[in-house]
């Protein structure tokens, strides 16, 4: 399985609620949650005291990786609907307009941090909130994983900020 080839969504306690007809006293037993995938139900039903096992293939990658792939196709998701649907895209942060721009990004891929120039997106002209496509980042994703020409290499410095400022 690729985690970029998969759109994780998932719902929510009142959703399996409603779509499984389930009643108080199925919720009392012990549950499997087959393809639970990031479902809040299982989260939910544990904060109950209520007892779910969930399996999911999707669990060999985790949460973080998981949860990164939830935000990319959100933010694709409010590019697309947005953009599909009005022609210019407001920010879903501000409700600014956005202007198509090649910007600089910070990527990761496969624990590797890369630095892109010129990566197509739509950036909030009020308060510079960037939007990328999934589609892009997609691209992008092939694009590193081939060989491909590398203009400079940078040192970075990892620091650990363990500061409290007033
Ligand atoms: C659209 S998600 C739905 C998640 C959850 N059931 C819900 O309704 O919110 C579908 C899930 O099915 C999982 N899945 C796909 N093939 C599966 C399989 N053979 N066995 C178990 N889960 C599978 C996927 O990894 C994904 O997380
Ligand atoms: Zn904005």
């Amino acid at each position: 399985m690729k985690l970029d080839k998969v759109v994780p969504f998932g719902r929510s306690l009142d959703e399996y609620r409603n779509m499984f007809a389930l009643t108080d006293g199925d919720l009392d037993k012990d549950i499997i949650g087959v393809g639970d995938g990031p479902a809040s139900f299982n989260a939910e039903m544990s904060a109950l005291g209520r007892s779910v096992l969930s399996v999911d293939p999707l669990y060999v990658f985790g949460p973080d990786e998981i949860e990164k792939q939830f935000s990319r196709r959100c933010q694709s998701y409010h590019y697309h609907r947005i953009c599909t649907v009005a022609i210019t895209m407001l920010c879903e942060f501000c409700g600014g307009n956005t202007k198509a721009k090649s910007v600089k990004r910070q990527h990761w891929l496969n624990n590797k941090l890369y630095i892109v120039e010129n990566v197509q997106a739509e950036v909030c002209i009020e308060c510079g909130e960037r939007y990328f496509h999934a589609g892009t980042l997609d691209a992008l994703d092939e694009y590193l994983s081939k060989r491909h020409a590398i203009k400079e290499r940078l040192d970075v410095e990892v620091v650990s900020f363990n500061q409290v400022v007033a």
